[in-house]
């Protein structure tokens, strides 16, 4: 009886029609999460990024660009959704031009000025609506607190912390090492394990908190 909403993959952030600024998120994670949570028996709303992996079956695919195409995307179907999980790469910023034709060499250095995108998942988390939101951290350093500041500040009931510096971790894998944390700062410490086992460890998670509000 639930709607997961899943996003997943990086966006991609164009400064001209043939550049942009993107980063190495595959969309493995997100994608292990909405297989697992249709398998479970969730009906599941997948945005993606650019991935090259094959559309999952029997989930509702769709295909994003930029994060304000992602953010577009998510608003559009949240209100079908009552868990949303949020493992796609977001860019923070976008240039603040973008150029109709193809920039050209120029001597010389050259700057992109950059402007904020929406934060997604703050957004969400402003307006819960009884939802379960969970996100994930990418860090390279700091990985708890940082983990945890971002589950107070954005609102989130999970988050899923993962170190880019850690062996088989985080981008491009087919294997995370991740650390949930909930909201009353317990922290559980996974080992090394598929993508697809990872999804489930954070369904177990989801699925404690979908009964205790029952
Ligand atoms: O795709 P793979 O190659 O399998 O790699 C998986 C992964 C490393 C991308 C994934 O496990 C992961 O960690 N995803 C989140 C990476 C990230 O962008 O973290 P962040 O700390 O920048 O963002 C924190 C949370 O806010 C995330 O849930 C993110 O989706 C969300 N966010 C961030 C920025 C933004 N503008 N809007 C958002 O909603």
């Amino acid at each position: 009886g639930e709607t997961f909403l899943v996003t997943a993959g990086p966006t991609r952030e164009p400064f001209d029609p043939v550049r942009f600024i993107t980063n190495h998120s595959s969309g493995k994670m997100g994608y292990a999460v909405a297989i697992m949570a249709r398998r479970r028996g969730a009906r599941v709303i997948l945005i993606s990024g650019p991935s090259s992996l094959p559309p999952p079956m029997d989930v509702q695919l769709v295909a994003v660009s930029s994060a304000r195409e992602m953010r577009d995307a998510v608003m559009r179907h949240l209100d079908a959704a009552t868990v949303v999980v949020k493992a796609a790469a977001v860019a923070d910023y976008r240039p603040a031009v973008q150029a109709r034709q193809k920039l050209k060499k120029k001597p010389g250095p050259m700057a992109i000025e950059l402007e904020r995108n929406p934060d997604i998942i703050a957004e969400i988390g402003a307006n819960k609506n009884g939802r379960i939101i969970v996100g994930f951290a990418m860090e390279t350093e700091d990985l708890l607190e940082n983990a945890r500041a971002k589950l107070e500040t954005k609102n989130m009931d999970l988050i899923v912390a993962n170190d880019l510096q850690e062996a088989g971790a985080g981008f491009q894998n087919e294997t995370n090492v991740i650390r949930i944390i909930d909201r009353e700062g317990s922290i559980e410490s996974l080992p090394l394990m598929s993508k697809m086992e990872a999804a489930n460890r954070i369904l177990d998670r989801i699925k404690c908190l979908l009964m205790a509000k029952t």
